[in-house]
């Protein structure tokens, strides 16, 4: 029996696409119903007693589909926070980003941006939305930085797990316990590889679209259920 808390479950949003196709609707319409499953799952999970909650929004690989999605990936923020950031600023959550946001469109930018500051003196739920996030680029670049601060003689040589950590860009947030995929696919596409080296992993056959507030508490229940060993013996 696990008893340590659940306090930050990361989730990969898969499946959209491949749901509104078997709608008969385009892609996009896919994308925009599960923008609002993300309001959906963030009340529940902060319900839940969630502390944490980061979506992969867009990978550093999602580039390569075609423009009229990426533009329309590009456009979501935007119509996302303008249904719902009222409502996110009453319930006291706090939005962050982690991703290279300097290559997105201008606009998109300013609308993450605005998001975070407008939230920032929010003490409840974290939604931490990765956009433009791959993984092993967030390693490279904060190994970079690490170098550029020894040759800089800001820091000494060889700093161990923690002091890395404060490199990246989740310093500011725990480790996942639980990571989720939906949609049945048994990957990690390149999406916080450092941080869930000790988190739990659900994957679910339902798409993001269809992710209900049960199955996320299903999962939850699963995670408490897991004997977690850090790789001791119990
Ligand atoms: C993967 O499904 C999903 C994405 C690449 C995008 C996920 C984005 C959202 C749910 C919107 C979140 C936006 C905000 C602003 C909170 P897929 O398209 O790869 O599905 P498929 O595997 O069926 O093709």
């Amino acid at each position: 029996m696990n008893s340590r808390e659940c306090q930050h479950v990361a989730i990969i949003m898969d499946g959209n696409g491949r749901w509104a196709k078997k709608q008969g609707k385009p892609r996009t319409a896919g994308h925009l119903v599960g923008s609002d499953n993300v309001r959906t799952i963030a009340i529940a999970a902060n319900e839940l007693g969630v502390k944490y909650l980061t979506i992969f929004a867009f990978s550093t690989e999602n580039w390569k589909r075609s423009q009229e999605e990426v533009s329309y990936l590009m456009g979501l923020p935007d119509i996302f926070f303008k249904k719902y950031m009222k409502e996110f600023i009453q319930r006291g959550y706090r939005i962050h980003m982690i991703g290279n946001l300097d290559e997105l469109p201008t606009g998109t930018r300013n609308v993450l941006r605005e998001a975070e500051e407008e939230s920032k003196e929010n003490t409840g739920l974290h939604l931490i939305i990765a956009m433009n996030y791959g993984s092993q680029r967030e390693i490279v670049e904060a190994a970079n930085a690490y170098a550029k601060d020894v040759k800089e003689g800001k820091k000494q040589l060889g700093i161990n797990e923690e002091e890395f950590s404060s490199y990246l860009m989740t310093k500011d947030f725990p480790p996942v316990d639980l990571l989720i995929r939906t949609s049945g696919e048994l990957r990690i596409s390149n999406f916080l590889l450092w941080q869930i080296a000790y988190a739990e992993l659900c994957f679910v056959e339902e798409s993001w679209p269809e992710f209900t507030p049960d199955l996320l508490k299903k999962c939850i229940e699963d995670y408490h259920h897991r004997d977690r060993r850090f790789g001791g013996v119990k």
